[in-house]
């Protein structure tokens, strides 16, 4: 049986570890600060700012929730990430992903100043974590390395297959594992006889995108599977093929009309050693990573 990797157990150990570490900064007089930018109402976005606004709150980070309409130009966001830039009380800014369509994302993103940067996504910091210096990294891969660390899961000298190659999973998590000493291959839609290169994973990290990409024969026996997929799936048909005969599963989908899936088949869990479940696997460690993270910029900003 192929063991589950509780990531909602180890993203609270981490939020307690925030916890304690915000606790001893006040005693300091220091509150670490993150302001979190929603433009507009992406219902998903909303969710996910909202919950990182309220773990700042349980853990006593200070919060400043921003949110723009979503008419917003490029010109205004820049006025505002510059403010946020100078503010003292902030020491992370997060501006929650998609953007509408008219703001210039990556022009943006460039003009968070680096020591702010808890998402980990301006070229400055991607630059340091390249060159194997402290950096703030991306939340999620951040948080991936640390499910495998705390579970007790070798890194160094294993092989990591990473299939999908964003800015924001993908190429981290690749130079995160290179940074911890596994062998580390990056995968995508290009890649030829993308099976025969995932068979040979001791660890694979499946962050493509597309529900239940990685079917068993994908898989190495013994392999820890690493899902950051967090895909939803609304039609029977779907259902039917991730889910038959999963009781549970087909509750939700009675209940809801939808259920989550992520990008690694079911049935490719159960001839793995190890395995990050969705939900309830990688999705929880983003935002106590982003915790951890504004911790690190409020102490690194203070040369602590
Ligand atoms: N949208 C989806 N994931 C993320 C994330 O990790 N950070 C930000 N800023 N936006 C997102």
């Amino acid at each position: 049986m192929a063991t589950v990797l509780d990531g909602a157990a180890i993203a609270a150990t981490i939020k307690n570890e925030v916890a304690a570490e915000v606790k001893s900064l006040a005693a300091q007089g220091i509150r670490p600060g993150l302001a979190a930018v929603l433009v507009g109402h992406v219902p998903a976005s909303e969710i996910y700012v909202a919950n990182k606004v309220k773990t700042c709150g349980e853990l006593g980070l200070y919060s400043d929730l921003i949110t723009p309409p979503d008419t917003v130009t490029t010109e205004d966001m820049l006025d505002l990430v510059r403010s946020l830039n100078d503010r003292d009380d902030i020491d992370g800014i997060l501006i929650q992903l998609p953007l509408p369509k008219q703001v210039d994302a990556k022009f943006l993103l460039d003009s968070v100043t680096p020591d702010k940067d808890v998402d980990g996504f301006h070229p400055v910091n991607a630059g340091k974590l390249q060159a194997g210096r402290p950096a703030l990294a991306p939340c999620t891969p951040a948080g991936v390395i640390e499910i495998l660390k705390r579970s007790g899961l070798p890194i160094s000298g294993q092989n990591a297959v990473v299939v999908g190659r964003s800015d924001i999973v993908g190429k981290p998590a690749a130079m995160l594992l290179l940074n911890e000493n596994a062998t580390v291959t990056i995968c995508h839609s290009k890649t030829r006889d993308l099976a025969s290169i995932t068979r040979q994973a001791d660890i694979l990290v499946a962050a493509i995108g597309r529900p239940g990409f990685i079917t068993p024969e994908m898989v190495k026996p013994g392999a820890t599977i690493i899902d950051v997929g967090i895909n939803r799936i609304t039609t029977r048909e779907e259902v039917d093929r991730f889910f038959a005969g999963d009781a549970k599963r087909e509750a939700t989908f009675a209940k809801r009309g939808s259920t989550i899936v992520g990008d690694v088949h079911p049935k490719a869990f159960e001839i793995a050693g190890a395995y990050t479940p969705v939900p309830g696997g990688v999705g929880p460690l983003t935002i106590a990573m982003l915790m951890a993270n504004t911790v690190r910029a409020a102490k690194m900003r203070r040369g602590i």
